[in-house]
């Protein structure tokens, strides 16, 4: 596979974009195509920032030794079970590194997050995509039944993106039972759902589960993402991964945000009376959400049409349409504030007046 054959990430429309070409004032446009926190980062994690702006001429810690200790508190493990990165996509990168050589396959229950499908290929292995049936549930006998002994990875995105929906302990320890090849389970939006996999990690030598400060703790610019894992790939990790992968104000950022449960409690809250808010009344069919994000399926108008018009109002939204499998009628919603989420049911109510 050449570089050039590769497709690459699509990410949402920024509000600057936005306003430039639709004519806004930047403080008019509201973004919910990223799902990042509706209500910012932890006053805390900001005050970090300002604390330590003067450091930045100094390299931060090259294992980020102390956030790894701050994030064993918040997870209750070891901190030898614990890699960090510059955010889940580096930490994801890292590993599909490690494990993925030439020829090599990787099952991804499509659709989901492009970049599993992306690192596959930057190393040279073969993405095999795994059905989900029409409530986006992974097929997981099918998904047994393609494993091969060139299967490295599986993963297994729990809440989805962009569905929203999780996959089941008992669904999760069939697959991890079957097959030898690493089973990672990208919890990005855990903080938002009824349940995690984490505690699981403890017993399973082929469970990794990705975490992020990007979504609930608010710190997305900052990049700083984390996986859970046993300690046999933490040491291969720690081989592979640049030096001083998580930089300074991120380190400080994220063991502040990790300290504010105040700000970690109202972000959750938010966010979930505003997914219940928008499931209500969104005129069209959403899917049941686990994260902070809601899936809605604008049936017969398209996807692209819908972003646009919303797009016209001032309102980024995320057409699904890059995704892989989903189609070209799904548009994923970020949960914003009350405010927010009332003008993008607006929008859409007018969307569908007008279609
Ligand atoms: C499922 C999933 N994993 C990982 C990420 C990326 O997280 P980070 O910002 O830590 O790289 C995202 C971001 O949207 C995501 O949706």
């Amino acid at each position: 596979m050449s570089i050039q054959d590769m497709g690459k990430y699509v990410p949402s429309k920024t509000i600057e974009e936005v306003a430039k070409q639709y004519g806004f004032l930047p403080k008019d446009v509201i973004k919910l195509g990223s799902n990042e926190n509706p209500i910012g980062p932890s006053p805390k994690a900001v005050q970090a920032v300002k604390d330590y702006a003067n450091a930045i001429s100094t390299y931060p810690s090259v294992d980020a030794a102390e956030l790894r200790t701050a994030l064993a508190k918040y997870i209750g493990y070891p901190a030898d079970y614990i890699v960090t990165g510059n955010g889940a996509d580096g930490v994801l990168d890292i590993l599909t590194r490690i494990f993925v050589e030439r020829g090599d396959e990787t099952i991804i229950p499509v659709p989901t997050f492009s970049y599993y499908e992306l690192f596959t290929r930057l190393c040279d292995g073969v993405p095999k995509f795994a059905p989900r049936d029409s409530n986006f549930d992974v097929d997981i006998d099918a998904l047994i039944n393609s494993v091969s002994s060139k299967t490295k990875m599986i993963f297994l995105c729990s809440p989805n993106n962009p569905t929203g929906n999780q996959i089941g302990e008992r669904d999760l320890k069939k697959v991890l039972n079957a097959t030898d090849a690493m089973v990672v389970v990208d919890e990005a939006y855990a903080e938002f759902a009824d349940s995690s996999v984490i505690g699981l990690v403890r017993e399973h030598e082929n469970l990794i589960v990705m975490r992020t400060m990007s979504k609930a703790f608010g710190l997305a610019g900052l990049r700083v993402g984390y996986g859970v894992l046993p300690p046999w790939i933490f040491k291969e990790y720690m081989k592979v991964v640049p030096a001083f992968s998580v930089n300074k104000l991120g380190i400080v950022a994220a063991i502040a945000a990790l300290d504010d449960k105040n700000h970690l409690r109202r972000t959750i809250q938010t966010v979930k009376n505003g997914r219940a808010f928008l499931i209500e009344n969104i005129p069209f069919k959403t899917y049941p959400s686990q994260a902070n994000f809601v899936l809605v399926d604008v049936s017969r108008l398209s996807a692209v049409e819908v972003c646009e018009a919303l797009l016209r109002k001032g309102i980024i939204v995320r057409g699904c349409e890059s995704f892989r499998g989903a189609g070209d009628s799904l548009v994923r919603i970020s949960v914003g504030t009350m405010e927010q989420n009332r003008r993008v049911v607006e929008g859409l109510n007018s969307v569908k007046k007008e279609g």
